[in-house]
C-alpha cells in the first residue's frame, strides 16, 4: 500500500470527511490521530473505526494553536514521527452579510481559517525537526472560489485558505514538504444538512449546479486525500484540487425534475 507505515493527523474528524478521510488512511495502513472539540463524537467515531493499534485520539479545538499543537506531539508520542497532517475541522453559518457580528467572523474566521495556519505551522515545524519531507493537506470548498451571499465569513474563509496553501507551498518546498488543498462541492454530511440543504427547493438549487446529479459522499473526498497525501501526487504542491460533481465548470443550470 502506498500510505503504509505513514502517520498522519486529522482535524475535525468525528464525523464527516473527517472521519472518511481517517477510515480510508487506516485501510491504507496509515497510523492516524484523529482531533475534534466534539470529545463525546470523537469517542464514538473511534469506536467505529475499530483497529485500536492504529488509531488515537485528542480531543482539541483548532482555533487554539495550544490545542494543535497538542495534535501533533500525541502523533510524535504515540506514532515517533508526522507524515501527513490535514486541516479538516471547519463550521459554516447561514447569516445575512449585514447582519454577521464581529464574534460571528472572528469564529468562523478563527476555526477555518486561523486553526489552518495553526496546523501547516504546528506541522512544517515537525516535518522540518524530523529531517523534512511530508504532506500538508487543508480542506477547502468550492466557496473558495464561488459566492453563496448566505455563507460569506464561510466563503472568506476558505479564500484565504487557498492563499495560505499557495504561501506554504512556496515556503515549504525547500524542506520538500507539500502543501496542497482539497475543495469539495456539496458533500452528503451533517454541515449540509444544517446549513446548505435548508429545505427541498435549496436541495434542488444545488442539484442545478451539479453535473453528476447527486451530492458527493464523504469517501469520495476521503480518496482524493489519499491520493494527494502519496507519492503519486510528488510533484503536486501548492494546489486546491475539486471534487465537486462538475459544479465549477458548470456556466448553466442541469435539469433537476428526477433527482
Ligand atoms: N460537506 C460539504 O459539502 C463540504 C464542502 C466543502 C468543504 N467542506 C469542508 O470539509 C470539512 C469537513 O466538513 P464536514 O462536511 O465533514 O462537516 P461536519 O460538520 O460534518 O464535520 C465537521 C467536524 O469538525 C468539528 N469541529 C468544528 N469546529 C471545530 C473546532 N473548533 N476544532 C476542532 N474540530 C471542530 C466538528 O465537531 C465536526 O466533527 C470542513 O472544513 C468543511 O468546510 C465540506
Amino acid at each position: 500500500m502506498k500510505l503504509s507505515d505513514k502517520v498522519a493527523a486529522i482535524t475535525g474528524a468525528a464525523r464527516g470527511i473527517g472521519k472518511a478521510c481517517a477510515k480510508r488512511f487506516l485501510d491504507d495502513g496509515v497510523k492516524v490521530v484523529i482531533s475534534d472539540v466534539d470529545a463525546d463524537g470523537l469517542t464514538a467515531a473511534a469506536a467505529e473505526l475499530g483497529r485500536p493499534e492504529a488509531l488515537r485520539t485528542v480531543v482539541g479545538n483548532v482555533a487554539k494553536r495550544v490545542d494543535v499543537d497538542q495534535l501533533v506531539a500525541t502523533a510524535v508520542k504515540e506514532f515517533g514521527r508526522l507524515d501527513i497532517m490535514v486541516n479538516n475541522a471547519g463550521v459554516a453559518r447561514n447569516r445575512d452579510i449585514l447582519e454577521i457580528t464581529e464574534e460571528e467572523f472572528d469564529e468562523i474566521i478563527g476555526i477555518n481559517l486561523k486553526g489552518a495556519f495553526f496546523g501547516v505551522q504546528a506541522a512544517a515545524k515537525q516535518m522540518i525537526a524530523q529531517g523534512g519531507g511530508g504532506v500538508i493537506v487543508n480542506m477547502s470548498s468550492v466557496n473558495a472560489l464561488l459566492a453563496i451571499p448566505a455563507l460569506a465569513t464561510y466563503a472568506m474563509s476558505k479564500g484565504g485558505m487557498k492563499q495560505l496553501t499557495s504561501v506554504a507551498a512556496v515556503a515549504l518546498a525547500p524542506h520538500n514538504i507539500r502543501v496542497v488543498a482539497v475543495g469539495p462541492g456539496t458533500i452528503l454530511t451533517d454541515m449540509v444538512a444544517s446549513s446548505i440543504y435548508t429545505s427541498e427547493e435549496a436541495r434542488k438549487t444545488v442539484m442545478s449546479r451539479t453535473p453528476a446529479g447527486r451530492g458527493g459522499e464523504p469517501s469520495e473526498v476521503a480518496s482524493v486525500v489519499a491520493f494527494l497525501a502519496s507519492d503519486d501526487a510528488s510533484y503536486i504542491t501548492g494546489q486546491t484540487i475539486y471534487p465537486d460533481g462538475g459544479r465549477l465548470i458548470l456556466n448553466y443550470t442541469v435539469p433537476v425534475k428526477d433527482k
